[in-house]
């Protein structure tokens, strides 16, 4: 069965972010990788209410929310991927509103994450401050494996396709990650 990897996009606009995880991501289906890009700008996710009724029965929790919205059919997705791609742009130097959101509300499947790569990419207009810790902090927690990262500097909607080692440095990721996701 081809593996198979899922991107997640936290910015609200089809901007640099989206375009550095849909370049990253061509590069992993290179390699007859399954490829999705979930892009949070286009989805109905309401913030995590706090119930933690998710929690009941530890590691083995059911895997399900209370709140019915487009979640419901991005955690299969996040269980099914062999590797996960996470795509910030730099808000007040750390990780946008919607990929914190989206965050939150894994909370019913966090556990089942362990193991599986993961890299992360930021876009800032000067500095990508602490959004990169951010990206890392959660995965650690998730005990998914830290393969690397890129981040890139652009204020303008694809701004960053102009600088030609963005995408060099995307390929080279995409190489590292996909040797990670048959070891
Ligand atoms: C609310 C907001 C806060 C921002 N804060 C920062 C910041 O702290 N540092 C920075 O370098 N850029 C900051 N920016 C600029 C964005 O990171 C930049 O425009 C980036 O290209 C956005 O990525 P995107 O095109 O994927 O949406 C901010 C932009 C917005 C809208």
């Amino acid at each position: 069965m081809a593996l198979r990897v899922v991107g997640v996009s936290g910015s609200p606009r089809k901007g640099n972010t989206e375009w550095m995880l849909r370049v990253f991501l061509e590069e992993v289906a290179e390699s007859g990788t399954e490829t999705e890009l979930i892009l949070l700008r286009e989805m109905e996710i309401r913030g995590c209410d706090g119930c933690l009724t998710c929690e009941a029965g530890g590691a083995e929790r059911k895997g399900t929310c209370r709140i019915r919205d487009d979640m419901e059919q991005v955690y299969p997705k996040l269980l099914k991927a062999d590797g996960l791609a996470l795509g910030t742009p730099v808000y007040f130097e750390l990780l946008s509103g919607l990929l914190k959101n989206f965050m939150d509300r894994t909370c019913p499947i966090w556990p089942k994450l362990e193991g599986k790569p993961v890299v992360g990419i930021a876009v800032a207009e000067e500095g990508v401050g602490k959004a990169l810790d951010n990206l890392r902090t959660y995965s650690s927690l998730c005990g998914m494996r830290w393969v690397g990262h890129v981040t890139a500097l652009g204020k303008t909607p694809r701004q960053v396709s102009r600088d030609a080692t963005v995408r060099k440095r995307l390929k080279r990721l995409a190489m590292k990650f996909t040797a990670t996701l048959r070891t």
